[in-house]
């Protein structure tokens, strides 16, 4: 009876170190990258000394337009890329206007050829580029199967991958050499949670957001000696174009909400949800694969987005 309630108490004190060590380890980090570093202390990286301009990607709507109000806000010079030139001009306008920084663009299609690099690079020669937000991206109109999609139009598959893949790589290449030379910069990336959960019948933008994850982690450990700061975001929903969504709300903030708080993970999190409640979003579905099994959280998107998927087609009939 002794020998066994001296087993119990070793067995339970190994169990407790386990568990502390956990919390030690995964917990407290988490805790002080989501919610104390950014909401008490405040980002420390001074995005203003990183150079006098900032480039930003898909900038005249939704989450790349909010950065680029806040890069200007912060004083950087802006380098606007989007697709249509009526819409840069306008927004070019808006932001010069009002935080009176000199706001240039660029008319670029992400999912042409790549001879827009080369226009991408003659245009912006000669500035002293400091921060770059990867921001543009493309998804599904709706949650659909591969061979669905593939089969209805596989240009958009193709698509998909220059403006959420190729974009990232070659827009990086672009600047970091000028930030590798000053010994300074921050690229900041745009992924997705949909790069970090399951994310079935959306597969292909998934993908290409795991990506963008990926890619960041391992450029920010190339070039971390260099004093460059690299930063994937993975957003769950926000309140724009994309989601469709345009009622902000806790769980799908605005644009601006979404960025301000982003802003503030810099220097905090490397890999950042960039916003609390989506942070918290991601820690339950992770919580869920780890307690109740992977499979079992696959199942439970699943089911979500095939729902998803159901209301979508039933509105595209009716609108038909
Ligand atoms: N919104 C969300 O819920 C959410 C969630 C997770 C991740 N994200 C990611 O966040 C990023 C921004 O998303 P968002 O919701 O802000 O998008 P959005 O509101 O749809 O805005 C997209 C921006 O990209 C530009 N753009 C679109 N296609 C382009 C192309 N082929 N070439 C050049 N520019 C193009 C658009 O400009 P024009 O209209 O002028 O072409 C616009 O400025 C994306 O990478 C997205 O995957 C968004």
């Amino acid at each position: 009876m002794d020998e066994n309630s001296h087993l119990l108490k070793i067995l339970s004190g190994i169990a407790i170190s386990i568990v502390g060590f956990q919390i030690c380890r995964k917990v407290l980090p988490w805790i002080y990258s989501n919610i104390l570093g950014p909401q008490l202390v405040g980002s420390s990286v001074n995005l203003a000394k990183m150079g006098d301009w900032a480039v930003i990607t898909g900038s005249t709507d939704g989450i790349g337009k909010a950065y680029a109000r806040e890069l200007a806000r912060k004083g950087l010079k802006l380098v606007l890329i989007s697709r249509s030139l009526d819409k840069l001009k306008t927004v070019a306008k808006e932001i010069g206007d009002e935080f009176g920084v000199e706001v240039r663009v660029i008319d670029v299609d992400f999912t042409a050829g790549f001879e827009i690099y080369d226009r991408i690079r003659q245009e912006t020669a000669g500035l002293d580029v400091g921060v770059l937000v990867n921001n543009v991206g493309i998804s599904y109109s709706h949650p659909d199967y591969f061979l669905d999609c593939y089969n209805t139009n596989p240009k958009f598959l193709r698509d998909i991958v220059s403006a959420n893949i190729h974009s990232v790589t070659h827009m990086t290449a672009i600047f970091l050499p000028g930030m590798v030379v000053k010994r300074k910069g921050v690229v900041i990336n745009l992924s997705s949670t949909a790069g970090v959960i399951p994310n079935p019948l959306l597969s292909v933008y998934s993908s290409t957001k795991a990506f963008v994850n990926k890619f960041s982690d391992d450029l920010q450990t190339e070039y971390k000696a260099h004093g460059i700061l690299v930063q994937s975001v993975q957003p769950g929903f926000v309140a724009t174009n994309m989601s469709k969504i345009r009622k902000p709300s806790v769980f799908a903030p605005s644009p601006q909400t979404y960025v301000k708080s982003a802003l503030s993970t810099l220097g905090f999190a490397n890999q950042t949800a960039g916003y609390l409640p989506h942070a918290l979003l991601q820690l339950v579905i992770h919580l869920t694969e780890a307690l109740l099994g992977e499979q079992f959280a696959r199942n439970v998107v699943l089911k979500n987005i095939l729902g998803t998927r159901k209301r979508a087609l039933r509105r595209q009939e009716k609108q038909q």
